[in-house]
């Protein structure tokens, strides 16, 4: 089982850049995106997550790690792992080196998608996702071809309850005093792919491939 992590603040384009990724054959495990459906179904931990995940605190380490330690236990040990948003603290990046090791696995980059935090801002606020599909968009640097409507199912767009510029903010402080130590925790093991990530969709997916390759 081989792996590359997506690292980077929120909004810095993780999710966007998996796309292209799974075109490649990755498989994409987004811990936000476990954790959304884990509310969407209403669990006991869906509704421990909503709350902290609605003030942009994160989701405590052992739920997490138990959410990924399952999954891949009970899934392809061939296949190749795009974790995005996984780990976001240091006892998360340990806790993947130990998974990892158990599954005779290697983790082969971390891809560090910077970004200015103003941009991010920006980018946020104008995020709208399909309810049913999860394809993401953005109201002015990536819109739908059909006005609010989803491309692929046509139904109309919403906006994370996250993403108000409060929350935004809260969240950007979060990940500078949780997850941004895990920069110089990767860079000890020479893993880090550093890519700019504010330049168009289009060129951050190809410096992303480029730097995998
Ligand atoms: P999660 O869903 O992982 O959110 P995040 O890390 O905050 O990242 P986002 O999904 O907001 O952004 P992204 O980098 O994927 O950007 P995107 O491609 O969408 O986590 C949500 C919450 O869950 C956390 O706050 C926490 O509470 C909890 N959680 C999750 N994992 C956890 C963990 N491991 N531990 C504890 N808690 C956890 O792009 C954003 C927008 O910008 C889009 O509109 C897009 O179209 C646009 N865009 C993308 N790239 C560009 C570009 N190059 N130029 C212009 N626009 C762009």
């Amino acid at each position: 089982m081989n792996a590359v992590v997506l690292l980077g603040p929120p909004g810095a384009g993780k999710g966007t850049v998996a796309e292209v990724l799974v075109d490649k054959g990755y498989k994409h495990v987004s811990t936000g995106d476990l954790l959304r459906e884990q509310i969407r179904l209403e669990t006991p931990l869906g509704l421990e997550a909503k709350e902290l995940m609605d003030r942009g605190r994160f989701v405590p380490d052992s739920v997490v790690v138990g959410m990924i330690r399952g999954l891949l236990e009970s899934s392809d040990f061939s296949a190749k792992y795009l974790f995005d948003g996984f780990p976001r603290t240091l006892v998360q990046a340990e806790k993947l080196d130990e998974l990892i090791a158990s599954l005779n696995g290697t983790l082969e980059h971390v891809a560090l998608l910077e970004c200015p935090f103003d941009a991010i801002v920006e980018r946020l606020i104008g995020r709208r996702t399909c309810g049913k599909c999860g394809s993401v968009y953005h109201v002015t640097f990536n819109p739908p071809s059909n006005g609010e409507l989803c491309d692929v199912e046509g139904c109309a767009l919403t906006q994370r309850p996250d993403d108000t510029e409060e929350t935004v903010r809260e969240r950007l402080a979060v990940y500078e005093k949780q997850t941004a130590p895990l920069i110089s925790y990767y860079e000890a093991k020479n893993l880090v792919r550093p890519i700019n990530a504010n330049q168009p969709i289009s060129a951050v997916r190809a410096d992303v491939l480029k730097s995998l390759a």
